[in-house]
């Protein structure tokens, strides 16, 4: 695994530097990432360029067997740069230039923008492609981030009005396409379309209520400002890839920002890199990002570019709680458990200066190591014993599925707000998964659905019809599919389907949808599950899709006017099985239905046991089967197996329980 810290040499006096680089290398770590802020050092002034202080750094670790990560640094354009060019500024969603300073404020559809990004990238790949000591590179830092990922500016607007043109041809099928009729809204010409100003935009203040525009044209501009931002990705990529061999790739946000559809951003790409930031204080780090990440790109490891690295002090004024000791180390660990490559904590040393001054890292501001960096130097040692399992595979036989117009088209037109967010959705459904032992992977609708018995699909409530045909043809082949409320509501223009809901699939899962209502407080009725004789009860939540149809009933209401009406059901199509829930469910009896599901499609359960802070990771080598166990509680404890385990880090055999503990983690291979 490739483990170690993102690092600034270009902040330090020459003293420091030495005192750092010292501790790097002490620490047994084997990568830094570096230069993802320092244009304004590596080129001055215009087309003078100053590496050597790069290089040095680069060198010095290098020779003492730690590989740098180096970034291009367009997260941050120098002053000379925007002073002279001020028409490359972002121009967030009330019209509002970002000035210099700060961080990302450029334009990324910005022509002369663009120019300046390839110059100083050819001059970084011209200089490290080659250098024995580089190991990879990373574009930009964070794209979208700081609500970048949606600017308004002049040259988008022209853009964006030749975008839509291109896509639809003529304006009058635009116009039909996305019901302009409605409030009497034709175009003329494209030229005449505006950029919708409320656009969902993170943290960015919203003057007038977001619903009031097309959702078509809300819609578009998602995917135009999707599709620009990996346009202005590619300059880069194709850059470097002419300059190196060793891997390109971008720190992503994970599920933190919207703006980028990443199954598509990462094509080109030799693997999907995000940043991380869990609490590690008595708290259970979730893997749903883990899994997510696993799916964006099919077959290439994931990078953790940025990881927590301590408390104190953090951005605005709240700061953020120690880890517990050993929360680290559990933490990279299951990582890898979830097949992480890469892991950088961020960052190494304290800043005394700047927006992040005094925020947490592995090192404090004095440069003494402590705790935390000998966590790491122990971590570092850790994982060359670990580095076998590296190989592992994944067998997983359940995924969930997502999707970004699905994301975009929930955040458009939100449902059950603020209680119903897609991603955490797809996350509760991964969890109860989990802890009814069945590690699940998480895909995109393009994916091989091949490999897996059941597939969960959670809401999608933008389905095109290509993509409902794979859901088909997984059941007709003999696959179990779970939709949930809200499946099939939209077509790929974000316009309402006209055929009886769920459209074009009702004959597959047997049912169609009644009546619909979001389940608030004061709505909430009780549902009885009848799950082959076993008998669950659960209230009802987020949404309400009330069934009629052939299926059989897998769920009825039991109060109100609902009473025996339809709300979970299952029907056989074809060689396979659909089943349509058509709400929420509380924790039990979520778990009871996603139990019943893969134990008919005959998956193979964990050996080990979970719960709700115990995770186990399933992982096959050589026909063999691996569990990582991780202890999130806050007290030592016990984790029951079915069957016995050798604990590959201390030779030790458990027959049917293993001991844990807090913020303890265990390396399992099964062995009967
Ligand atoms: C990330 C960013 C880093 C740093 C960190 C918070 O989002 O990429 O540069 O700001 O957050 O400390
Ligand atoms: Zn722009």
């Amino acid at each position: 695994m490739r483990y170690g810290v993102a690092y600034y040499p270009e902040h330090k006096t020459p003293e420091d530097l030495e005192h750092d680089l010292e501790l790097l290398i002490n620490s047994g770590i084997n990568t830094v990432r570096m230069g993802e802020f320092a244009w304004c050092r590596m080129e001055p002034q215009e087309g003078v360029y100053d590496f050597a202080w790069l290089e040095y750094a680069v060198n010095r670790l290098g020779q003492a067997g730690i590989k740098s990560i180096l970034c291009t640094p367009t997260a941050c354009p120098p002053s000379w740069l925007v002073y002279r060019h001020p028409e490359v500024l972002y121009v967030d969603n009330r019209g509002e230039k970002r000035p210099f300073g700060g961080r990302r404020f450029y334009c990324y559809n910005n022509a002369v923008y663009r120019d300046y990004s390839a110059k100083i990238t050819e001059e970084i790949g011209k200089r490290f492609g080659k250098n024995p000591y580089v190991s990879g590179f990373q574009i930009d830092n964070e794209p979208a981030q700081e609500a970048s990922g949606r600017c308004h500016c002049p040259a988008c607007q022209e853009k964006f009005g030749k975008w839509l043109q291109k896509k639809y041809g003529t304006i009058e099928a635009y116009n039909r396409r996305s019901g302009n009729i409605f409030w009497g809204q034709d175009y003329e010409s494209f030229d005449q379309i505006r950029i919708p100003v409320n656009t969902i935009e993170v943290s960015a203040v919203q003057a007038l209520p977001v619903y009031f525009e097309n959702p078509t044209l809300r819609m578009e501009f998602e995917r135009f400002a999707s599709e620009s931002q990996i346009e202005y990705q590619k300059i880069q990529e194709e850059i470097l890839h002419r300059c190196t061999d060793q891997p390109v790739t971008t720190n992503g946000t994970g599920l933190a920002t919207n703006s980028i559809d990443y199954y598509e951003s990462t094509k080109d790409l030799d693997c999907y890199g995000f940043d991380f930031y869990p609490g590690l204080r008595d708290a259970c780090v979730d893997s749903f990002p883990y899994a997510f990440a696993r799916g964006i790109k099919e077959g290439a490891p994931f990078w953790v570019m940025e990881f927590m690295s301590g408390g104190g002090h953090k951005f605005g004024g709240t700061g953020r709680v120690q880890p517990n000791p050993g929360a680290l180390q559990q933490a990279v660990v299951q990582s890898l458990a979830h097949g992480a490559e890469m892991m950088l904590h961020f960052q190494f040393r304290t800043f005394p200066f700047g927006a992040e001054q005094l925020n947490y890292a592995i090192v404090d501001m004095d440069g003494v190591p402590r705790r935390r960096y000998y966590e790491m130097k122990d971590t570092a040692a850790l994982l060359k014993k670990l580095e076998p399992l590296e190989k592992a595979g994944f067998d997983n036989q359940v995924a969930i599925c997502v999707d970004y117009a699905v994301h975009w088209a929930l955040r458009i037109k939100p449902v059950n707000d603020p209680d119903f967010k897609y991603l955490d959705y797809a996350g509760r459904l991964y969890r109860i998964l989990e802890e009814q032992g069945y590690n699940a992977d998480v895909i995109g609708y393009d994916a091989d659905f091949s490999k897996y018995k059941v597939l969960v699909l959670p809401s999608a409530f933008v389905l095109e019809e290509s993509k409902r045909e794979k859901f088909r043809n997984f059941v007709a082949e003999g696959g179990t599919l779970l939709a949930t409320f809200l499946t099939s509501v939209k077509n790929g223009d974000n316009v309402g389907y006209t055929d009886t809901l769920p459209a074009g699939l009702t004959d597959v899962f047997g049912v169609t949808v009644e009546e619909v209502e979001p389940i608030f407080a004061q709505n909430r009725n009780q549902i009885r599950l009848n799950l082959d004789g076993e008998e669950f009860l659960s209230a009802d939540g987020m949404w309400c899709d009330l069934l009629g149809g052939t299926a059989k009933a897998l769920g009825t209401y039991v109060t109100d006017y609902k009473k025996d009406s339809m709300i979970i059901s299952e029907n056989h199509y074809e060689k396979g099985t659909a089943c349509y829930l058509g709400t929420d469910l509380e924790e039990e009896a979520m778990g009871a239905l996603l139990r019943y599901l893969c134990q008919k499609s005959g998956i193979r359960k964990n050996a080990v046991k979970a719960g709700s802070r115990l995770e186990v990771v399933r992982r096959v080598l050589e026909g063999e089967e691996y569990y990582f166990v991780f202890n999130f509680t806050a007290e030592d404890t016990v984790v029951r197996t079915e069957a016995p385990m050798y604990d590959y880090l201390t030779g030790c055999v458990y027959e049917k329980e293993i001991p844990m503990k807090r913020n303890g983690f265990a390396v399992l291979r099964r062995t009967s």
